[in-house]
């Protein structure tokens, strides 16, 4: 039957590897809906509008023809057919995101479109900032990771083999501009579970989803 998981949290909290894991564990679907922000942004910058101009924004937002895959597996981003995956993930798209997702005609944009994705879906775990607040208020489950700050440094920049100290700033920043939009901010549901990641393994944390689902 019909199964949505909600996992939010904020930059490095382990929500990506954990969410794919669970999905794929799961059988169901898997939402990345960073990817869509991160994908309407790396339209917006090659468009050349003025990330300041929210109207400018807007416009792109409602042109561009944005796809995004659900496989947990691996899933392909398009935008206008181009394929972005490794794009996104670059400096310039994580440097401009926070800005481009705080346009509240950019969200009212994806959110629909991530709503339609899920109910498409029927079984899928999405992965976000808004999900458990506003994107599926009504989630059979809803997860809030955490982690230290240091430990959520550390993580990402063995990722992305940076600096540590740099990736600190860059994930001190994004937090701070997406905790405090006006519109649909980072935020904790009253009803989500919250984790903190910092002394769990992956495994471990799936392990607590999976426990938390058939209780
Ligand atoms: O994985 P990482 O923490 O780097 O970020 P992401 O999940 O790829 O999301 C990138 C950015 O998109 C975030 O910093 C937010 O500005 C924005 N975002 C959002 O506003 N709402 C969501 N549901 C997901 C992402």
């Amino acid at each position: 039957g019909r199964c949505v998981v909600a996992v939010d949290g904020p930059s490095g909290s382990g929500k990506s590897t954990v969410s794919r894991r669970l999905a794929a564990g799961l059988g169901a679907r898997y939402l990345d809906t960073g990817a869509m922000y991160r994908a309407l942004t790396w339209a917006v910058l090659r468009s050349g509008v003025d990330l300041t101009d929210a109207g400018s924004v807007a416009k792109v937002a409602g042109e561009v023809d944005l796809r995004i895959g659900t496989d947990p597996q691996g899933y392909a981003v398009t935008a206008d057919g181009v394929h972005v995956e490794k794009e996104i993930r670059g400096p310039e798209v994580t440097g401009a995101v926070s800005a481009v997702a705080a346009v509240p005609a950019v969200r009212e944009l994806l959110v629909a479109r991530q709503r339609q994705l899920i109910e498409a879906a029927g079984r899928i775990v999405v992965e976000g900032r808004d999900i458990g607040s506003v994107v599926a208020p009504d989630a059979d489950l809803k997860v809030y990771l955490t982690a230290s700050e240091t430990a959520r440094a550390q993580r990402r920049s063995a990722e992305d083999a940076a600096d540590v100290a740099a990736t600190a700033a860059d994930l001190a920043r994004r937090d701070k501009l997406d905790s405090t939009r006006k519109v649909n901010p980072l935020q904790q549901a009253p009803d989500a579970v919250v984790l903190d990641t910092t002394e769990l393994g992956i495994d471990e944390v799936v392990a607590r989803l999976r426990e938390l689902l058939t209780e």
